[in-house]
């Protein structure tokens, strides 16, 4: 049996890649968007190990009502949603992170293979070797990889009837070009003949928008300012995460929630040898969370060559899970 990198025993049906990338051009990302006239750090550095931890727990938390209502739409719809897909040989989910969500498909729907890929590997290797302990018989490949820089591991998913996993509002953290472009590429993935099954958040009253990005006890601005820790980690840079305060605020304009990490004081930040001034009130933005309407997505389907086929709502109309086939 083989050994994942913290010695426990791999199953023998879990397959693991790993892509990831040299840390040199994550230094150079990171010191472009910092240089930028408006800051900005990729979501992605929201997540290592302890950054995944802190979402799943911020997935528990009363305010953050997205993955409850997610849940309820599988567990009161799950019959109708199974039927719809039809028969489908290979899940693939970008951003699988805990894998928790796809166990709800797995016995109903029977695949022979499922491929789950995250920025967060170790996590995801984790993750993955569960799944792959709870479903012997299923092929599972836990690819480690940055989903926005490139797909070039494609031709190591199995063949079959594929659908395309992407729960969670994940979707919603692409500006709305970047949304357009990446439905593009998992259509390519799902091929003509899958489909994508998709979890966005809808368009609601911004006091229970704020609410879930500003919770009572804090977890998501411990999230935010772990972005710090990641990049430090993986450049080298020198944050202080301590002396950067979490705003998040919803803009009814561009319907999204806008997350930012705010310098307590005047610093000055080193990353890969350049460096970067902060006056204190400055700003970095961290996280767009793009909120939809159904007439939002048709057209970004659209602009994939998808149609938005089905979709179902929670009882309370706060989440959708869409599918998205070929138009
Ligand atoms: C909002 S969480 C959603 C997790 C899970 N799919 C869910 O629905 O609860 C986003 C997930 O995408 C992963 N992720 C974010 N950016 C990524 C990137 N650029 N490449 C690969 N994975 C990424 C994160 O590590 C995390 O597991």
């Amino acid at each position: 049996m083989n050994k994942s990198p913290d010695n426990h025993i791999r199953p023998p049906n879990l397959v693991f890649i790993d892509t990831s990338r040299p840390a040199v051009d994550e230094t150079r990302e990171v010191q472009a968007s910092l240089g930028d006239q408006r800051p900005s750090l990729s979501p992605k550095f929201f997540y290592d190990s302890r950054g995944s931890e802190l979402f799943e727990a911020i997935t528990e938390l009363p305010e953050y009502y997205l993955t409850r209502a997610e849940a309820q739409i599988f567990e009161q719809q799950l019959e109708d949603i199974i039927t719809t897909l039809g028969p489908v040989d290979v899940v693939i989910e970008p951003g699988g992170g805990s894998c928790s969500k796809v166990r709800v498909l797995l016995n109903p729907m029977q695949p022979r293979a499922f491929v789950a890929i995250d920025i967060a590997g170790d996590f995801l290797q984790q993750a993955a070797s569960e799944v792959a302990r709870d479903w012997p018989e299923l092929e599972v490949t836990a690819i480690a990889a940055d989903f926005t820089r490139s797909w070039d591991f494609t031709d190591a998913l199995p063949a079959g009837r594929r659908l395309v996993f992407y729960p969670g509002s994940t979707l919603g953290n692409f500006d709305p070009e970047a949304q357009a472009s990446f439905l593009g590429q998992l259509a390519s993935v799902a091929g003509s003949d899958g489909g994508i099954l998709l979890g966005v958040d809808l368009h609601k009253d911004s006091s229970v928008l704020h609410a879930a990005y500003n919770d009572a006890s804090g977890l998501t601005a411990a999230f935010n300012r772990n972005m710090l820790n990641v990049v430090n980690a993986r450049t080298g840079a020198d944050f202080r995460p301590d002396e950067w305060q979490h705003e998040a605020r919803y803009n009814p304009t561009r319907r999204r929630i806008e997350m930012d990490l705010i310098a307590s004081t005047r610093q000055a930040v080193t990353v890969g040898g350049r460096e970067f001034i902060f006056e204190s009130g400055d700003a970095i933005r961290t996280e767009h969370s793009c909120k939809f309407t159904l007439d939002d997505l048709q057209q970004l389907a659209a602009s994939a060559q998808m149609a938005l086929s089905h979709h179902w709502l929670d009882s309370r109309g706060l989440f959708c899970l869409a599918l998205l086939e070929p138009a």
